[in-house]
């Protein structure tokens, strides 16, 4: 059935038939150009809708290269399109052909079947698809080519999600004699060159994955930058913090990036609900709770939870990238009450508390003990809360005195979250900016909370 407000889409008593077509539009090609042409062909009007950047992450579309703006600039360049409307949310397609009195709606032949449903309200048209060039392909061109240093569970994650993002190629591992079985059953199932030597590695890539024990990521990361590759690295980034600020600025001299991968900083819900609470919605914040605990006995080896080097080092990241976003990084003092483990001499809970001039973080973490993952920030107007896993945010409320201004906020969270820092390094390495979802100077501060720890400064033990 096609719409029935044929009267507004007559013009001087002509029928205006208007054509609908919406896309991302990335690194603007051929296909886009053709594709608009012949739309507009197909009609007297040509409304394009372009997608916006939170849809398309929401969609899983995680890699587009250039901004809203530009690609908007881009649809509107080739002279096309009558109208240009910004695409925000899943079925929204149906609501822009009635308000709009659309006739026709059309997408390239790639699509072919995928909005058949449209047909209830407008004429569908597949319009054939431009051979051979793709934004995908374009952002794959220059595919940067990663190699891993260390072979950490997570590598396993790491290769799965790498799949999902365009325009990055994980090729090779390094791994010395620790977890050589594991190197080679990844190596193998993800078809990596395996590397004793690592020197031959970076020869072979452009820029490295650090994922080996704490203790061993400033030689590695210093070896890679000086071999001239960009270095994204996982947590715990650091334990000592001149080792890490002369990181960051042989990385600066280089003009290479180092990323710190605490995957949280980089996913869209933690991104909003930093800035809804920076609003001031809540008021202002006086307190942040935050806690991540495991019991990584029931899993682990106790060398490998050794290694960790206990709950603070492997975990206390997290909380503190929460108090830094929303507190800030110019903390006053820091206490920390920890229970030791009894089979092996590192803390397996810890409770510990970032003093601010006008607020407090209170974090609780642990690889020996289990409690409530939840995360909240309270506000002198109400708070937020984020259940277990906040680091994995899917889904947050803000909650009041009056219960009627409660409200409830959904994201989609893809796959393990990995994919989001992998393409934010991608976006940092292209546009030779670093990240600001998670600086440096953040980064140095978690460094320096870590070191205070290590160092017994403010710890109680029981
Ligand atoms: N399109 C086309 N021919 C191409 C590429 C795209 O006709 N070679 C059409 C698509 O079918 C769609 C519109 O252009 O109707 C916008 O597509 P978009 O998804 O933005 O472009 P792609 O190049 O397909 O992007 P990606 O590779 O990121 O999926």
């Amino acid at each position: 059935m096609l719409n029935d407000c044929s009267s507004t889409k007559k013009k001087g008593g002509i029928h205006i038939v208007k054509v609908i077509t919406y896309g991302t539009y990335d690194l603007f090609h051929q296909g886009h150009y053709n594709l608009l042409k012949r739309a507009k062909e197909l009609g007297d009007y040509l409304i394009v809708g372009v997608t916006s950047d939170a849809f398309d992450k929401n969609r899983g579309k995680l890699n587009v290269r250039d901004s809203l703006a530009k690609r908007i600039e881009n649809v509107r360049k080739t002279g096309f399109a009558d109208e240009i409307i910004v695409e925000e949310y899943m079925g929204q397609k149906i609501d822009d052909i009635k308000r709009y009195h659309v006739d026709i709606f059309t997408v390239g032949s790639d699509w072919r079947g995928h909005f058949d449903y449209l047909n209830e309200y407008c004429r569908v048209q597949y319009l054939e698809r431009t051979r051979g060039v793709s934004s995908t392909a374009i952002r794959n061109k220059d595919s940067i080519s990663l190699g891993i240093i260390g072979a950490e569970n997570i590598v396993k994650r790491f290769c799965e999600e790498a799949k999902y993002v365009s325009g990055m190629e994980v090729t090779g591992i390094f791994e010395q004699a620790e977890r050589m079985d594991f190197a080679n059953e990844l190596a193998r199932k993800n078809e990596l060159l395996l590397y004793a030597d690592l020197d031959k590695m970076f020869a072979a890539v452009d820029a490295v994955y650090v994922c080996c024990p704490p203790a061993f990521h400033y030689q590695y990361i210093k070896h890679a930058l000086d071999a001239g590759k960009h270095v994204i690295c996982e947590y715990p980034f650091g334990l000592k913090v001149d080792e890490c600020q002369e990181l960051f600025e042989l990385a600066k001299k280089k003009k290479l990036i180092l990323l710190h991968a605490l995957k949280t900083a980089y996913t869209p819900a933690f991104q909003h609900l930093i800035s809804l609470a920076k609003t001031g919605m809540i008021g202002n914040i006086i307190a942040v709770d935050a806690s991540f605990t495991q019991v990584l006995g029931s899993r682990l080896p106790i060398q490998i939870r050794i290694a960790s080097g206990g709950s603070v080092n492997a975990t206390g990241e997290y909380p503190l990238l929460a108090f830094i976003k929303l507190l800030g990084t110019d903390y006053h003092q820091v206490r920390f009450y920890s229970h030791l483990c009894e089979d092996y001499p590192v803390d397996g809970y810890t409770r510990f508390y970032l003093e601010y001039e006008r607020a407090i973080g209170t974090a609780t973490v642990a690889i020996d003990a289990k409690s409530e993952g939840s995360l909240t920030i309270t506000g002198t107007k109400g708070y937020f809360y984020v259940p277990a896993p906040w680091w994995k945010t899917e889904y947050f409320e803000a909650r009041f005195e009056d219960i009627n201004k409660n409200m409830k906020y959904f994201y989609k969270f893809q796959g393990e979250g990995l994919r989001y820092e992998m393409v934010e390094f991608l976006r940092c390495i292209v546009t030779e900016e670093n990240s600001v979802h998670l600086t440096q100077d953040e980064t140095m501060m978690m460094v320096r909370v870590l070191e205070q720890y290590n160092q017994g400064e403010r710890v109680h033990t029981f």
